[in-house]
This record gives C-alpha cells, structure tokens and sequence, in this order.
C-alpha cells in the first residue's frame, strides 16, 4: 500500500468493479431464466434492490483481503469477482427481508422506495430467495482459487449468513422488541446479525488465498471487532443521521422499540464504544503487519461514513 494512500478514490473504483460485475452477473441470470412475466417481474425486483447502490462494504472487504494477503494485482481480482458479488446478493436479500411489514416495516431504501413498496411483497420476499439462492451460484463459479478451498470458503460463508450469524442475529433482534435488555446481550445481537457477514467477508478473502492460523485469526478478530463497531455507528445514525444521505429512514429503531447502543448508552457512550471497537480491530490487524494496512484504512475510511 502506497504513502499517500487515497482510500475515496481506492474505493471509488472498486465500487465500480464491483457494480459492473453484478450488473453483468444480473444479465448473465436473466437470460437464463425461463422467460415470463412473473420471472421479468422478479428479476426487476431483484436488479431494482442489488443495483440500487450501496456501500457495497462487504465485497470491498473481501477483494482487501484477497489483494493484500494474497498479493495480488488488479487484473488477478477479476478471479474473485464473482465471490464478491455473491456477498453483496445475500446481503442485499438481508436488507429487502429486513425492510419487509413483518420485521422492520421500513419504506426506503438505498434512497428509493424499499422493495415492498416499489413492487409487493410477495415479489420482495421472492426476490431475496432469488439473490440468497443465486449468491451460492455465484460463489461456487468462483476461477481464482481451487474447487476446494472455493467449498470451504462456501460453507463458512453459509453458517455465517445464516444459523451461525445473520439469520439468527434478525431472530434475536425481533425478539428483543420491547424488551429490556443488557448490553452483552446486544453486543450479541450486533455481533450475529451484522457482525458475521463482515467477519466472513474479510475470513473468506483470506482463505481463497491461502491465509491460515493466526493470519485468520487475526482477520476474524478484525472482522468481528469491525462489525460491531459498524453496527453501532448504524445505530447511532438512525439517530443523528441524515435521511437523505442514509437513504433510508431515521427513527427506526425507536419506532420498533429496539434497544440500541444509543437506547442503553446515549450517544457519547455509543460513540465511546463504536471507538473502543476499532482501536480492538486495528490493533487485530498487528500481527499482519504491512498486510494489514488496506483492511485497517477501509475500516478508518467507513467508521467516519455518514451514510
Ligand atoms: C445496512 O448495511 C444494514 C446493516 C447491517 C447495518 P449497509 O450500511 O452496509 O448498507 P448498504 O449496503 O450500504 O446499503
Ligand atoms: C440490520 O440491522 C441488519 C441486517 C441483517 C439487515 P438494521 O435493521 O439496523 O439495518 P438497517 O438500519 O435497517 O439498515
Ligand atoms: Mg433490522
Ligand atoms: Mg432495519
Ligand atoms: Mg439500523
């Protein structure tokens, strides 16, 4: 990583690989999918959510990982493109699902109608089932590591989206409605729901290259500390933040009755613990040394995001 690092302008241009990479990934799905109306009319629910921007976090941290502990250049990312774009499809199944009446009964998304509201929602939750199911397409075709470490990173990848994180981290979340709660019982939550697709982001990265023992170690701390602070700063936005540069609606936590960092802590103490998080994932980072530089300036770079 270069002195005068530009981490906007690094970001700005793998944002732009990656949204040329789902789009293209989208137009690959399309036509091979058996054509009809109610297909175009997923598939438009499914292009109107993934393609509507985004941070596009995820996939960003996975290409850090693959770049930096795998040394590789840029041309050689386009062999983890498809991994990357898998991410970003079950992430972006999590936030349609999220949004739905039945769980969060939020109307904006990304800066435009939730997907609900901008078709129905039998076609939102149909949607997510398409991008779930079609990221593991996309993961499984990934050509730049081997067929079996492209499995192990898969299967990891499914626990953590799933039973073993985001799944279960909404369950807990929309049980906690209402209910008092302690904070090491949120920082769970945090950890689960948010908190697991980070960490695999970054754990997947590293073992399509190879990364082992304490070089995973240390990634997984990353990812985990890193999450939790992400969700926290989430929090503290729907909060403070700007409706029209979140792209989607402020007081929503308070509106559901969720407990928050910001609920049990108020805001200087949520921002307190947001800091405390970092300082733990940068200092993960240590032991990677040079290697861990790009991971550690993304996470400088999105901890201070106001969006
Ligand atoms: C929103 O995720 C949901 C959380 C886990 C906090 P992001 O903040 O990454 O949303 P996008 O992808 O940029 O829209
Ligand atoms: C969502 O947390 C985490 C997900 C798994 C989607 P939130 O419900 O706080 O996310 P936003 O604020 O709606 O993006
Ligand atoms: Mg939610
Ligand atoms: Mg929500
Ligand atoms: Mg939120």
């Amino acid at each position: 990583m270069k002195e005068n690092f530009d981490a906007a302008a690094y970001v700005a241009a793998r944002q732009q690989m990656i949204n040329d990479a789902l789009a293209a990934e989208m137009d690959k799905a399309t036509q091979a999918s058996p054509p009809g109306q109610g297909t175009e009319r997923l598939l438009a629910a499914m292009r109107y959510s993934l393609l509507a921007g985004g941070k596009r976090l995820r996939p960003l941290l996975f290409l850090a990982a693959v770049e930096s502990l795998g040394q590789k250049r840029e041309e050689e990312l386009a062999g983890y493109l498809p991994f990357a774009c898998g991410l970003e499809m079950l992430h972006t199944y999590s936030l349609i699902h999220d949004d739905l009446p039945a769980m969060d009964d939020d109307d904006l998304r990304r800066g435009r109608p939730s997907c609900h509201k901008a078709f129905d929602e039998a076609t939102a939750i149909l949607a997510g089932d398409g991008l779930l199911t079609h990221c593991f397409c996309c993961l499984l075709s990934t050509p730049g590591s081997s067929a079996v470490q492209v499995l192990q990173a898969a299967q990891y990848f499914a626990w953590k989206a799933g039973l073993g994180g985001m799944v279960s981290g909404q369950a807990l979340d929309l049980a906690a409605e209402g209910q008092p709660l302690e904070l090491a019982e949120l920082r769970k939550i945090h950890a689960s729901k948010t908190g697991a697709l980070l960490e695999a982001a970054v754990v997947c990265g590293g073992r399509l290259v190879g990364s082992a023992g304490p070089q995973r170690q240390a990634l997984q701390e990353f990812g985990r500390q890193f999450g939790i602070a992400f969700q926290i700063t989430d929090d503290i936005l729907d909060v403070v933040g700007d409706e029209s540069k979140l792209g989607k609606p402020v007081g929503s936590d308070a509106a559901n009755g969720k407990v928050t960092y910001v609920s049990l802590l108020g805001l200087a103490g949520a921002q307190a613990a947001a800091d405390k998080a970092m300082t733990a994932a940068r200092n993960a980072l240590q032991p990677l040394g040079e290697q861990g530089r790009l991971l550690s300036a993304l996470a400088d770079y999105f901890c201070r995001r106001d969006n």
